[in-house]
This record gives structure tokens, C-alpha cells and sequence, in this order.
């Protein structure tokens, strides 16, 4: 579906091979500030491509080295809420590994459960729950058809990351993820029933990724920046400024520990 997606970043690329994507969420952008000499390559200049429609998703692909790793960063996801089909997000995702990436970290902005973890919390993701109603492995057809989701946010990267954290002496949780299609926000009767749950965070992403990179065996690390409590857990209502604002605080942490994190192995 990507081949002319494909053929043209290759030959933008270059000798360069990724071992690592990166997808950054809402906000996220700073983080490819840590790339060093990226090759940028605007989503609009590849074939075939989508572009994302949402404030705070750029669209520009950023490879280069960061830590001991070659990556290839995209700022600026597609969600199933912009009208594109998943399948397409699991297209991206080949496409990812076709270039070379065989681990995948994903990041996004999160909407929290839990009043121990406010605005401006980071959460490694441990588990999700799938509640997009859609799935992007649905007409894909291929071997493994059923894939295995017991470890699909790898539990050593986790606590390799867990481990940086702790050596910086940056707190991060650990939850899981629920993902709703969204547009639209909770409803408090939605937010109680997600506490009913045992979920610690609620977003409208990545979800899609993780299910596409199991199916495709490439590892995956998922970290969730907490942008407000859920509808109705206080006063404000969640807003996607403050959601961009709120992250925004806490993108030098996150750049920060995935930096290292990339350091060490
Ligand atoms: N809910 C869903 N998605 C989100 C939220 C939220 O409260 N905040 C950021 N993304």
C-alpha cells in the first residue's frame, strides 16, 4: 500500500538505517531537538503519504542518531478520529519496519484516572485496553493472524526505562491505556465507568500502533505524558491547548529519558 512511500524515503535516506521509530504524540515535538544532523523529510513530500490534520502534529519525518541508536522520528500520528483507516496506521508501521526499525517507541498525550497522577505526570505504559472498536490487523491476512499481546510493551524496555528514570530521579508511573476513538472528550459517567476499569490513563492513539508492531514483531516502548485529569475529576474542562500546554512542560523530561534511554543499549 506504502511501496512509492517506501521507495522514496529509502533513497532519501540514503546509507542511513533506522533501528528505532519513534512516533511522538500531541505536543511532543521537542524531542527531535535531540537528533543530531536529522534528515527532515515533510510527510508531503512522500508519495503516497498521509498528512495529519490535528494542531500539534506536524507531519515531517526526523532521522538521525540519538543515544546509540539510528531513528527515524515521526512528529505527527494519524488517528482513526481524522477519518483515516487503521489500516492505514498499520501500513505506517510496516512501512517503519521495512526501513529497518525492529523496535518502535510510542508516546502520546493522556487524559488521567488517577488523582495521584496530575498534569504533567509520565506514564510508561504496561498494558492497554482496546476500546476504539476497530482493530488495524482487520483484513490484513497474514501470518501470525492471531498475534500474541502478553508482552506487548516489552516488559525489559520497561524497566531499562524505569531504571533511567530512577537514575535521574524523574517519578514515572506505570498504568495502562485505554484508547476511545474521541474526537470528543469523556463524559463524567464515561471518565466513572473508565475508573471502574482499573485504567490509569484514557487517550485516543497508539493503541492502533502497538496491536500493528505485535502483529509485525517489532518491540515496543509506550509512554503516555499525563495533560490533565479526566472530565469531571476537577474543575477544568480538558481542552486540547491546555492538553498541548501541559505537555508541552513536560516534553524535556520525556526528551531527556528517551535520550538516555537510547544511551545505554
Ligand atoms: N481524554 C482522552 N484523550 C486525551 C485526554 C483526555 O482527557 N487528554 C489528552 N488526550
Amino acid at each position: 500500500m506504502l511501496e512509492k512511500s517506501y521507495e522514496y524515503l529509502k533513497n532519501r535516506l540514503g546509507n542511513f538505517v533506522p533501528d528505532t521509530a519513534i512516533i511522538l504524540g500531541s505536543g511532543l515535538g521537542d524531542v527531535i531537538t535531540a537528533i543530531k544532523e536529522p534528515i527532515i523529510i515533510p510527510y508531503a513530500d512522500v508519495p503516497a503519504f498521509p498528512t495529519p490534520t490535528v494542531s500539534g502534529h506536524k507531519g515531517v519525518f526526523y532521522a538521525g542518531k540519538l543515544g546509540k541508536h539510528n531513528v527515524i522520528c515521526l512528529q505527527g500520528r494519524f488517528h482513526f478520529y481524522e477519518g483515516i483507516d487503521v489500516r492505514m496506521i498499520y501500513e505506517v508501521i510496516r512501512l517503519l519496519k521495512s526501513l529497518g526499525a525492529n523496535s518502535l517507541i510510542v508516546t502520546n498525550a493522556a487524559g488521567s484516572l488517577r488523582m495521584y497522577m496530575p498534569a504533567g505526570s509520565i506514564m510508561l505504559i504496561a498494558d492497554h485496553i482496546n476500546m476504539s472498536g476497530t482493530n488495524p490487523l482487520i483484513g490484513v491476512c497474514e501470518e501470525p493472524y492471531f498475534p500474541d499481546m502478553s508482552n506487548a510493551y516489552d516488559l525489559e524496555m520497561r524497566n531499562r526505562f524505569m531504571q533511567i528514570a530512577e537514575e535521574e530521579r524523574i517519578p514515572v508511573f506505570q498504568g495502562v491505556y485505554m484508547m476511545l476513538t474521541g474526537p470528543n472528550y469523556e463524559t463524567p459517567a464515561e471518565v466513572r465507568m473508565l475508573q471502574m476499569f482499573n485504567v490509569e490513563a484514557v487517550g485516543m492513539s497508539t493503541v492502533p500502533e502497538v496491536i500493528s508492531a505485535a502483529q509485525l514483531g517489532l518491540k515496543v516502548l509506550g509512554i503516555s505524558v499525563i495533560s490533565n485529569l479526566a472530565t469531571g475529576m476537577d474543575l477544568h474542562k480538558p481542552d486540547h491547548h491546555e492538553v498541548l500546554l501541559q505537555v508541552g512542560k513536560a516534553t524535556k523530561k520525556l526528551s531527556l529519558l528517551i535520550t538516555k534511554f537510547l544511551e545505554k543499549e
